[in-house]
């Protein structure tokens, strides 16, 4: 099949030669066994890809079964891709037959990849070395003939560094890797796509078509769309049913746009979009901006009311993981505190501890403030957090899985958090 007609039996849009170049690779590879990685940003369209691998393959009349990884909970996830025994834990009152049963003969897309555990990551590892696996709470292994494409938006060899991606499985999954592109890679599409979207929506609505000024045009195709086609096609329904006047201004499609500039979100943070950066990274990435400020003012208060005038003191005071005890005395009210070492990377201590500092000029620091200050950081952190998923939940009528996306964690973690604060889920 040529590359026009899988685009079109598949409505995918655009005509960049990477984007070419991407789904004649998955064309290629389509007939035969090799894992496939399919990389790429958020919102690029990497979904499409598993779907055309399967579909031209001999595989096809056999299943295909997508699994989002990060959607499924740690504990239940190895028992859902592999199965169990009866009895193998507490609720396993009957048999389960996994995906890797189920899709035997088929495709198994494994989306989001990334997100799961270690320990799954080795069970997956060996029915990618063998095509055996174990169901839980079985030692009987079991073959399955399944071919496994799997999906990714973030940096694995840098997941690998920190020790959360297996190396060997990654090489395990992408014998072949399919780069899907980004928008800003692919700007000629930009405007196709627009107008797919834009028309799509109005005959969908019975309103007239929204037609492009040629300023609106420019803006367009010169943003960056850091959530890829995705948000083009959010961005494209909601100004198509929205606008009054139906050719787009410049300045009514710069209303729909988020400021790339000022914005704080963590889609925009960094280069290429969340590449690289897990979940929690991203979402405090934002957080640990404000409370670095908040540190700041906290050590400047400190200081002024020690009557500490900040002199030449470098910005690390002491070295973290120093154990240091020094007693020191309040200038004021004579007790005697104990200074305790800063947490590694949380360098608190307003003066440098070298030989020229006497006792009497080290500011008291009460172990118990320093405790009381970070429990109050730690606390407000958490509210900021709670209230950010509690917006994003709001938003989309608590879709979890559109909040996670709108958030740039996974769903996985949307769950935890929803339980660990108690979000209320009532709408
Ligand atoms: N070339 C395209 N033509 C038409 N629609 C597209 C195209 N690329 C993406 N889309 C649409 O954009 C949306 C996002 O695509 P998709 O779900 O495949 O993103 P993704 O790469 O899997 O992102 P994530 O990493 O966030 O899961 C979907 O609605 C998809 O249909
Ligand atoms: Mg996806």
């Amino acid at each position: 099949m040529d590359i026009q007609s899988i685009k079109q039996r598949f409505g995918i849009i655009g005509n960049s030669p990477l984007l070419n170049r991407a789904i004649d690779i998955a064309a290629q590879v389509a007939n035969t066994d090799l894992s496939v990685l399919v990389l790429g940003e958020s919102g690029a369209g990497k979904e499409f890809f598993p779907k055309i691998i399967h579909e031209l393959s001999s595989r096809k009349h056999n299943s295909y079964v997508a699994i989002n990884c990060g959607a499924i909970p740690e504990g239940t996830i190895d028992s859902e891709l592999f199965g169990h025994e009866k009895g193998s834990f507490t609720d396993a009152r009957e048999a389960r037959k996994g995906y890797f049963e189920e899709a035997n003969g088929g495709t198994i897309f494994l989306d989001e990849v990334a997100e799961l555990p270690l320990s799954t990551q080795v069970r997956l590892l060996r029915v990618l070395e063998t095509g055996e696996f174990l169901k839980v709470g079985s030692s009987k292994p079991q073959k399955t003939n399944v071919r496994v494409v799997a999906a990714t938006n973030v940096n694995v060899p840098e997941q690998i560094q920190v020790g959360r991606f297996r190396e060997d499985l990654y090489y395990r999954l992408n014998a072949i890797t399919i780069q899907v592109p980004s928008l800003r890679q692919r700007p000629e599409d930009i405007e196709l796509l627009f107008r797919k979207f834009s028309t799509e929506t109005s005959e969908k609505y019975h309103i007239p078509p929204l037609l492009l000024s040629e300023e609106a045009r420019q803006l367009l195709v010169s943003y960056p769309w850091p959530g890829n086609v995705r948000q083009l096609k959010n961005i494209s329904e909601q100004i198509t049913i929205i606008e009054k006047d139906r050719t787009l201004s410049a300045e009514a499609l710069k209303r729909s746009l988020p400021d790339i500039n000022n914005s704080r979100l963590p889609v925009f943070l960094g280069k290429g979009g969340q590449a690289g950066m897990s979940e929690r990274e991203i979402l405090y990435s934002v957080l640990f901006d404000m409370q670095k400020d908040i540190h700041q003012l906290q050590e400047a208060v400190a200081q002024l009311s020690n009557g500490n005038i900040p002199a030449s003191r470098p910005a690390s005071g002491i070295p973290s993981g120093i154990e240091t005890e020094i007693p020191a005395r309040f200038p004021d009210n004579g007790n005697t505190y104990t200074l305790i070492p800063a947490e590694r990377g949380h360098e608190r201590f307003p003066i440098p501890l070298n030989e020229g500092n006497k006792a009497a000029n080290i500011p008291p620091i009460h172990a118990e403030v320093i405790k009381a200050a970070n429990m109050e950081e730690d606390l407000s952190l958490e509210k900021k957090e709670k209230s950010l998923i509690e917006k994003a939940l709001h938003k989309y009528h608590g879709n979890r899985r559109k909040a996670a996306a709108e958030l740039g964690i996974s769903e996985r973690t949307i769950y935890r958090k929803i339980k660990e604060y108690e979000i209320d889920m009532e709408e």
